[in-house]
């Protein structure tokens, strides 16, 4: 290492962590350019001191496990998420875009704590007080017992609220804050990993659940640091489309619980609610037998939604066929594009395809193909999808319909909104159900002759 007026420095990769001890224009761990910045090398000061007493082994059967452990955020789509609320002394990192809504969820989460357990602080580095009382009147929340703290040095902080003993503490965000004894900008991967470091202590120690917001870039990684999650006790991602008002809770990781689980909000004036019906909420636009819409039963986590995906073809004026998929992955587009031409003859090869999940939800799970493919050939058809039909299945490159997991979950949710018929894949379709027809079919072909309505053909059926 190297001996400057700085001390001892390491150049240090923003992106990925890695170290070198000379400057590299790309970092050969990730393959980021320009991404090492000269550091200097310091003891991490958010371990505890070596020398602190250990705590002695203890037996399995001695260990109580306390009612207190674990309280309920009285949000019952953030609870879900959390697998039945905040654990003590856990660190929770809520991240996703900017203007997503992270500042809003924890404000409110904030002052909703404050009813059951008394004291919380609201520690924002990127918001003067003005801003957040303002925000706190459109929201409605009432201030009682939540303390507000517009400070970027965390460890100041970190001692000035340990006195006030807060039942909850909020941090928004960890790129914005910063430790005075390190001597990168705050943002770097060195603040935001000891800084996340140093609350992760300070939860343990204290046994005060911690919320920590944080960025993320374009790519979808955590700012600066990936590393990050690997420190955190719990990750949620925040997403939604910018233009819709719905926003999507989703666990990615949890040490207290699944990560199967979603919350599903609506952005509105009074802030975040809660969507308690969401597969309602996402249909609530829809019309009747409309041309290139299909609704399908796609499961996130344990939860079944229904969710509409829409296709427009159109002839390609110049150049090679394009393909959109919003909310969808564009490689199974692909896939289902080609068995459509191949296995169904529909000639796709001259047609310009996009496709649309509505209410900005994404969909990463193939059961959702069926549906994809009953749209795209509705649209290229132009005979509309039956609107009282709900689709589920998988399709494989024969163009062959394969079984999805959890297809009762995925058939009743569609009977309780009161659809008529359900087309499932025929292997795995014999499951309970009320209320609704199941139609099991073999292969692609076979669904698109049953879901499409004929007699209102209008369009070239050109097969
Ligand atoms: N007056 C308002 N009425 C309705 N929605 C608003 C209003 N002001 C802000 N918002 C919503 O709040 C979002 C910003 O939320 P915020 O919690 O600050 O996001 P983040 O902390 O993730 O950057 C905006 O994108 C907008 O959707
Ligand atoms: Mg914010
Ligand atoms: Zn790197």
């Amino acid at each position: 290492m190297r001996k400057t007026d700085k001390g001892t420095v390491v150049f240090v990769c923003q992106e990925c962590g890695k170290k070198s001890l000379k400057w590299l224009g790309r970092c050969p761990n990730c393959q980021q350019w320009n991404s090492f910045i000269e550091t200097a090398v310091i003891a991490p000061s958010s371990l505890p001191p070596s020398g602190a007493p250990l705590n002695p082994p203890m037996e399995l059967s001695q260990v109580v496990i306390t009612a207190t452990d674990r309280f309920p955020v009285p949000l019952a789509e953030f609870n879900r998420v959390l697998g039945g609320g905040l654990v003590a002394g856990s660190l929770v990192l809520v991240c996703g875009d900017p203007g997503i809504g992270k500042s809003t969820l924890l404000l409110q989460v904030a002052a909703l704590i404050t009813q059951s357990r008394g004291k919380v602080v609201y520690v924002s580095a990127e918001e003067t007080l003005h801003q957040i009382k303002l925000r706190a009147e459109r929201l409605g929340l009432k201030g009682d017992n939540l303390y507000l703290l517009a400070e970027t040095n965390l460890g100041a902080t970190l001692d000035q609220i340990q006195a006030l003993t807060p039942g909850l503490l909020v941090v928004d965000s960890i790129q914005a804050v910063y430790l005075p004894e390190l001597d990168t900008a705050p943002g770097s991967i060195t603040q935001v990993r000891e800084c996340t470091l140093r609350l992760m202590h300070w939860a343990k120690q204290s046994g005060v659940p911690v919320l920590v917001t944080g960025h993320v870039t374009k790519d979808g990684a955590i700012a600066g640091p990936k590393t990050l999650e690997h420190i955190v006790d719990v990750v949620l991602y925040f997403e939604g489309e910018p233009f819709s008002a719905y926003r999507l809770l989703r666990g990615v990781k949890n040490r207290f619980g699944s990560t199967n689980e979603i919350g599903v909000f609506e952005m509105k004036e009074q802030g975040l609610v809660e969507v308690e019906n969401p597969s309602l909420a996402f249909l609530s636009q829809r019309g009747e037998a409309a041309i290139g819409s299909t609704v399908v039963s796609t499961l996130e986590g344990s939860r079944p939604l229904l969710v509409e995906i829409q296709a427009l073809t159109n002839p390609t004026s110049f150049g090679l066929p394009r393909r959109t998929a919003n909310g969808i992955d564009f490689n199974r587009l692909l896939l289902i594009t080609a068995v459509l031409s191949r296995r169904l003859g529909l000639k796709l090869g001259n047609q310009d395809i996009i496709v649309n999940v509505t209410g900005g939800i994404k969909i990463d799970e193939p059961a959702a193909d069926l549906g994809i493919a009953l749209s795209i050939a509705s649209s290229y058809r132009d005979m509309p999808v039956d609107p009282h039909l709900v689709t589920v299945g998988e399709i494989g490159l024969s163009g062959e319909l394969r079984a999805v997991a959890q297809l009762e979950r995925r058939v009743n949710e569609a009977a309780r909104l009161g659809f008529k018929r359900c087309l499932v894949p025929r292997t795995g379709s014999n499951v309970n159900h009320a209320g609704i027809e199941l139609i099991p079919v073999t292969t692609l072909r076979e669904a698109v002759s049953v879901g499409l309505i004929k007699s209102a053909t209008t369009g070239p059926a050109a097969d």
